[in-house]
Parts: C-alpha cells; sequence; structure tokens
C-alpha cells in the first residue's frame, strides 16, 4: 500500500472519530453538529424561511408586507376523497385539470341551496360568466357571439352535467374555456353551479 493511501485511511478515520465524538454529546436533546448548514440555510432570499435578518427590507424580513389595500387571492387547492370533510372541501381543491372524471363522482355541493345562495350564484354568474354563456346560458352571450363554441348549457350533451363537472370547469377551465379558479372563490363557484343547474333545465 502506497503512503498516500495510508494518509487518507488515516484521515478519514480521524474524520469519522471527529464526527463520532461531536455528534453525540450532551444526552438525547443535542442534535449534535449540522453537517453543511449552507445546504439548508440558502444565500439567497427566501419568502418562507429566513435565518437572519434582511438588511434592506423593511422590520428585516424577506418576505415584504403587502401594501395597503391589497386583495387577498381565493385558495386555489381543495383536497377530496375519503377523510375530505365540507369544510376542506371549501378551501383546497387538488383534482389535476386531467381529471374531471374524479370531480364528477367524488363531489357535491356542500352549499345549501336555497333562495339567497341562488340568487347570489345569479349575481355571481352576471359578473363572470354570462358575457359568453348568455343570461339563459344558451352560448349567444355578447362575447360568446364572437368568440365562438360556447354551449348551451340545456342542450343535450350539457343538460347532465354535475355538481362536480361544473365546479371543475369553472376551476380549470375547458378546452377553450379559461380557468376560474384563482378569480372566484370556492364557495362563490359552488353557488355559480346551483344557477347554472337551474340554466340547465332551460
Ligand atoms: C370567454 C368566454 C367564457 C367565459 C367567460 C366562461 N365560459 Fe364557460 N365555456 C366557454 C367555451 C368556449 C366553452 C366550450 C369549451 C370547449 O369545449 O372548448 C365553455 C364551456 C363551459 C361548460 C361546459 C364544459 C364541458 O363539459 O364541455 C361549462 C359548465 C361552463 N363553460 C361554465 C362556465 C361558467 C360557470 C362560467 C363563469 C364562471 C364560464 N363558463 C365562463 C366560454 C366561456
Amino acid at each position: 500500500m502506497s503512503n498516500n493511501k495510508h494518509i487518507s485511511i488515516i484521515a478519514a478515520v480521524f474524520m469519522g472519530l471527529l464526527f463520532a465524538g461531536s455528534s453525540c454529546k450532551k444526552g438525547h436533546n443535542n442534535t449534535g453538529v449540522e453537517f453543511a448548514p449552507q445546504m439548508y440555510d440558502a444565500v439567497g432570499y427566501e419568502p418562507y424561511r429566513q435565518i437572519k435578518p434582511n438588511t434592506i427590507n423593511d422590520k428585516g424580513l424577506n418576505m415584504r408586507i403587502p401594501a395597503r389595500g391589497t386583495v387577498a387571492r381565493p385558495n386555489y387547492h381543495i383536497t377530496y376523497g375519503e377523510g375530505a370533510n365540507k369544510t376542506t372541501d371549501l378551501m383546497i381543491y387538488n383534482i389535476p385539470k386531467d381529471s374531471i372524471g374524479i370531480a364528477e363522482r367524488t363531489l357535491t355541493n356542500p352549499i345549501p341551496e336555497t333562495d339567497i345562495s341562488l340568487e347570489q350564484g345569479k349575481v355571481l354568474y352576471t359578473q363572470y360568466c354570462i358575457h359568453c354563456h348568455g343570461e339563459e346560458g344558451k352560448g349567444n352571450g355578447t362575447v360568446g357571439v364572437v368568440y365562438k363554441g360556447v354551449p348551451s348549457y340545456s342542450a343535450d350533451a350539457y343538460k347532465y352535467m354535475n355538481d362536480g363537472h361544473i365546479y371543475h370547469v369553472i376551476t380549470h377551465g375547458k378546452g377553450r374555456m379559461w380557468p376560474h379558479g384563482s378569480q372566484i372563490t370556492a364557495e362563490e363557484r359552488w353557488k355559480i353551479v346551483q344557477y347554472v343547474h337551474k340554466l340547465q333545465q332551460g
């Protein structure tokens, strides 16, 4: 064995002892030496994990405080399936865009239908959908006739769309229809679903 090899083996053993010696001091609560901490504590500014005060921003924060009057964006993600309850159903939506079948099978409208919820659904539909889908959902809104290809909710292929299907289309869009999940809160989307059901009846 060459001298060099001897030296590297000795160095390796030494390093090993150093680690062993330094990692298990002071009982169970000691986490030991953190190896290569710069791998965990990024040098760049991270909004959600901050080790040192930021010298540039106000109050030493990496994440700036939103400007006054900032409007919160609705939460886009919803959990589904077993164990999901109605409260989380309203909060988080994680059915992927290409899985509309899952939405059809697993979702039912968590908002009880009342005259008020329907009326609110109608107002929201008027704000977000009517220009394409038209007042009666026939696809002939002022934008719809120019945009083209907007279906009628009461046509055979559409009149049986269920809660999950419509909710999913509003959230993620479909074909040439754009997604609305980032503009319309989950609760509002469910109210629109109720109103679209009315329009499906023609
Ligand atoms: C910019 C125009 C536009 C707006 C705004 C719009 N849609 Fe659509 N929508 C379309 C078009 C176009 C289609 C046909 C999509 C396709 O198949 O390519 C469609 C299809 C649909 C469908 C049928 C999806 C399917 O299974 O084929 C539903 C349900 C629907 N829209 C609901 C809504 C609701 C509810 C709103 C309001 C929140 C809305 N849309 C806003 C243009 C629009």
